[in-house]
């Protein structure tokens, strides 16, 4: 008998509209017209595209909605393919398949204030959570959307309208780095709000290095690109020492740490696999890491590693597990 396909549901397209430049929105819906699974702000799902890629997608619409799920997928010709063959070949009427919801950007609804930074399609996760924030109306929010220009930004109507405009402000920088918009005056003073951020790794990093001075576990990131699409040239392979379980497993150049585990067939807990969410925290016994996350603060990172994103810069590291 062959294995259950990882990813359980089957979707169909109920509508594809371009929503931006190279911008396009899917509605999919349970082809029987059943209900979904619910979802909560903040949520992917892992889609199997055209292409046989299987990528993850934040949730847009309501997560009231139990009917449907809404992704924007940007058609990016300097990916790998997934997103071009997923505008480019799927159409209304089109079955895939794809995970139930899984959240590794979860919306803290008891924070009384939230600001949102969003780069560019990193709105999409910013739409369900400003979604659910109004529908409970407890929670002021403030969103700070960054992008080259409105022709290539989603959903620019729908955050102008009437009832968010005064709470939105949209910069455009023309894809110029000396017109970016400055969030020092946005993050300078922490506050009691909690800070989402998606979008391109600058941004994450700048946000990041402007909120160490915040409370810990108040900021909070997603980030669009996992695993070995974090790869970077210079990358050398090293080994790691599983200290309690014993063995030791070679990582090569292109793969991840969690990944080369799991080919020797160790299962180490994860989920956005980006180094965001701290799913994947694995205490560090010796060696020296290159931390590539946006979790670990600096004095947890000489005993803690990201092993989804994070690298070796010595040839060996030992891992409590
Ligand atoms: Fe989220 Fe590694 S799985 S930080």
């Amino acid at each position: 008998m062959s294995d259950p396909d990882p990813l359980p549901l089957e979707l169909v397209i109920s509508r594809a509209d371009d929503v931006a430049s190279g911008v396009r929105l899917f509605e999919l819906r349970d082809p029987a017209g059943g209900g979904l699974p619910p979802f909560t702000a903040g949520s992917h799902l892992t889609v199997r595209v055209p292409n046989g890629a299987e990528r993850k997608y934040s949730l847009c619409n309501d997560p009231a909605e139990r009917d449907r799920y809404e992704i924007a997928v940007k058609r990016d010709t300097t990916g790998r393919g997934a997103s071009v063959s997923f505008v480019d070949a799927a159409r209304v009427g089109d079955r895939l398949r794809a995970s139930p919801p899984d959240n590794a950007f979860a919306l803290d609804e008891r924070a009384p204030a939230a600001i949102f930074i969003a780069g560019g399609i990193g709105i999409t996760p910013m739409l369900a959570m400003i979604r659910a924030l109004d529908a409970r109306g407890a929670t002021a929010w403030k969103l700070y959307y960054l992008v080259r220009d409105r022709a290539s930004a989603p959903f620019v109507d729908v955050l102008e309208d009437d009832a968010w405009r005064s709470r939105v402000r949209i910069h455009e920088d023309g894809g110029d780095l000396g017109r970016s918009f400055d969030l020092w005056p946005v993050l300078e003073k922490p506050g009691n709000a909690h800070v989402y951020c998606c979008g391109p790794r600058p941004l994450m990093d700048a946000v990041r290095d402007m909120t160490g001075h915040w409370p810990a576990g108040s900021i909070h990131f997603e980030s669009f690109v996992e695993g070995a699409a974090l790869a970077r040239p210079e990358d050398r392979p090293f080994t790691v020492r599983l200290a309690r379980s014993g063995g030791e497993v070679v990582v090569p150049a292109g793969v991840t740490i969690l990944e080369a585990l799991r080919r020797a067939g160790r299962t180490v807990p994860s989920s956005c696999e980006s180094g965001t969410c701290g799913t994947c925290r694995t205490g560090l016994l010796a060696g020296e890491a290159e931390h590539r996350d946006l979790v670990l603060m600096q004095d947890e990172q000489a005993s803690a590693v990201m092993i989804c994103v994070s690298r070796a810069l010595s040839g060996e590291l030992v891992l409590d597990l």
